[in-house]
């Protein structure tokens, strides 16, 4: 196992990445009210379910988890299928009773094996938004079409790189920089800074109905402000460096990076006080029961 191919995602794929992505999980689960599965779902009877692009398989683990829960019918068997275009982040999903788990290889933007197709009654996707280039989100919208049953669901969750900001006017310097950083730097890679409206827009050209967006600011409820700092924090520290080696103004990681811990150890001092959040979208849809002009 390894790579499929060369890509353009911004991540690295080490420990302390696998590390962050786990703990955001737990953060996005506090900002969406603890709702894995967005409320507007029926939750009976999901026995298959797939999570593409799924890192350290911690969204599957918490799935694997729930389903047991909300399933009426306990006795029947249900299946998870995590997959990815890199194994690297890959950690063991702690067996379920009664359910089969498993994790592969394989580019969302590549058709998936027939054996997936029509099968799964949810897909989830979460946080492409580094991944994706523009024109490449229907390519994935379709084969997420292609692999639910008829009358199954998605869920697409990805930031709004635009939003954000602190709660003090003006704006911490720092938070200018690293923000502008970000958005030059995906700009210039062809990749979306919002990329939800694309994908309701994609999703419905595709053929999904029931499509709508909902929003979560990460500095909704009081109890959030100091994790949403923290994930922030976090994210940027990731993204900068790579930010800065597209945008040509660092040409080694090396250096890429003490730049980065330059930035933020500003942005820390000038946040430490304040309130800085960013907006989540979460697209949902659903594959029609009767397909009337199936592409
Ligand atoms: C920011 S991580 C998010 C992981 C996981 N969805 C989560 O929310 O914890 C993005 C993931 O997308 C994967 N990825 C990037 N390009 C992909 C592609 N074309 N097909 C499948 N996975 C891809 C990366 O390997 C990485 O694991």
């Amino acid at each position: 196992m390894g790579e499929i191919q060369p890509e353009i995602y911004i991540l690295s794929r080490d420990a302390e990445e696998s590390a962050r992505l786990n703990r955001q999980h737990e953060i996005l689960l506090e900002i969406y009210g603890n709702n894995l599965i967005h409320p507007s779902i029926p939750k009976e009877n999901l026995h298959s379910v797939a999570d593409l692009a799924t890192g350290t398989g911690i969204w599957l683990r918490d799935a694997a988890t729930v389903l047991s829960m909300w399933n009426r019918n306990p006795s029947s068997p249900y299946y998870l299928h995590g997959s990815d275009i890199s194994s690297a982040q890959f950690q063991p999903i702690p067996a379920q009773a009664n359910a089969e788990i498993q994790l592969s290889l394989q580019n969302c933007l590549e058709p998936f094996p027939a054996e997936h197709h029509g099968r799964y009654d949810f897909v989830h996707v979460r946080l492409l938004v580094g991944a994706l280039r523009k024109g490449e989100y229907e390519l994935a919208i379709k084969n997420v079409f292609d692999i639910l049953r008829p009358g199954g669901y998605f869920q697409w969750e990805e930031i709004d790189m635009n939003s954000i900001r602190s709660d003090i006017s003006p704006q911490p310097p720092s938070l200018i920089e690293a923000r502008g950083l970000l958005l030059d730097s995906l700009n210039k890679s062809d990749l979306y800074t919002k990329p939800a409206g694309h994908i309701k827009s994609g999703a419905e050209r595709i053929g999904f109905g029931n499509l709508h967006i909902e929003e979560y600011n990460s500095t909704a409820r009081p109890h959030l402000r100091d994790w949403s700092r923290a994930w922030l924090t976090q994210g940027l520290q990731s993204l900068i460096p790579m930010s800065l080696i597209r945008l040509g103004k660092a040409s080694e990681e090396d250096v890429a990076k003490e730049m980065a811990e330059e930035l933020m150890a500003v942005f820390k001092r000038e946040c430490a006080e304040v309130t800085v959040g960013l907006t989540m979208d979460m697209v949902i849809g659903r594959k029609p029961e009767r397909l009337k002009n199936a592409l």
